[in-house]
């Protein structure tokens, strides 16, 4: 029970002491944007801070992120050469194998965890291989596994798929176990709804959809049943965490999924959220550092176990 003052007044040290929320930087996992070519580092212009590094840059963000100790980080790759079947994202060679293999030679005990999607990879921008207008779920999974299997080999220790494809994290598994990365953890977006929200990460990683929209394998907002059963259906495919996305609109739907699953549960505070926070503090309407932190605590609150946030560098550095 929490200690409520009537005329005691509490220290703060107190207040630390029965908090029934605590945060700490090995919660937090940073994303980071990585493009093809060398010597690049480039503003994100809808995501102020934000940037796009090639992978000899970068090192130099990454080395912020091991020094406040942050859980981990997760990598989008931005490829230079984009098809029908999305091929550079199973390339061996591709960006994001690139930047695995620089990340884990310059800092082995970092955690990287590998986005696994076509959307940034595909010259229509859909999460997967299209069959006329719609996307082939069946014939995505294959390239999903094979994606997965060449960021494994690079080094990754975690493997994100983020497609929403049905399936997918079973099909993952398969693949990963039948060649030997028995050890290479998947981490499901297993809730992830078609949200406005991804606005920012659409032009930071180009991968809005040349026609049309995801409304066939992300979720309807309108729907938290539907997030328990796709959750459940990760979990019993072998998922070994998953996630709920966005993050602080999605509040119920995240502790009602950490209520009916035994892995741990991530919450996704998405592109909209950090550029809606960073154009208000732009223009002196919020603190950012008291405002993020209220936001990561709510997320907490909820039952996430792990954040995937932008500001995740600097709330670890505030938080030691
Ligand atoms: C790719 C993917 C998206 C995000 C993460 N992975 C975009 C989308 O589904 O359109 C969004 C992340 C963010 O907004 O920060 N499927």
């Amino acid at each position: 029970m929490i200690i409520r003052p009537r005329r005691l007044r509490l220290t703060q040290a107190i207040r630390d002491m029965v908090s029934e929320t605590r945060l700490s930087p090995s919660m937090f996992v940073y994303p980071v944007f990585i493009r093809e070519g060398h010597n690049i580092i480039e503003d994100i212009p809808a995501m102020p801070g934000q940037k796009r590094y090639s992978p000899d840059t970068l090192p130099r963000i990454l080395e912020r992120a091991v020094r406040a100790k942050i859980g981990a980080v997760l990598f989008f790759g931005i490829p230079g050469h984009k098809d029908e079947c999305g091929s550079s994202a199973y390339d061996d060679d591709g960006v994001i194998q690139q930047a695995i293999r620089t990340a884990k030679r310059e800092f082995p005990e970092l955690t990287v965890i590998g986005d696994v999607c076509m959307c940034e990879y595909t010259s229509h921008g859909h999460c997967g291989v299209l069959k006329g207008d719609y996307v082939d779920n069946d014939a995505t999974l294959e390239l999903l596994a094979k994606t997965a299997v060449s960021q494994a080999r690079a080094g990754a220790d975690i493997v994100a798929p983020s497609d929403m494809m049905d399936g997918h994290t079973g099909a993952i598994r398969t693949v990963l176990d039948e060649n030997g990365l028995h050890n290479t953890l998947i981490f499901s977006y297993a809730v992830k709804y078609a949200s406005a929200f991804y606005g920012p990460f659409r032009e930071a990683a180009g991968s809005a959809p040349a026609f049309g929209d995801r409304k066939s394998y992300q979720m309807d907002p309108r729907n938290v049943r539907e997030a328990v059963k796709e959750a459940l259906l990760d979990v019993h495919e072998g998922a070994d965490m998953i996630m709920v996305k966005p993050g602080l609109p999605y509040l119920d739907v995240l502790k009602t999924v950490k209520e009916s699953v035994n892995v741990p549960v991530g919450s996704y505070c998405v592109s909209g959220e950090y550029s809606m926070i960073k154009a208000a503090c732009a223009n002196g309407w919020l603190d950012e550092k008291r405002v993020v932190l209220e936001a990561v605590t709510s997320i907490a609150r909820a039952g996430a176990d792990i954040i995937i946030t932008y500001h995740a560098p600097e709330i670890a550095e505030w938080l030691a």
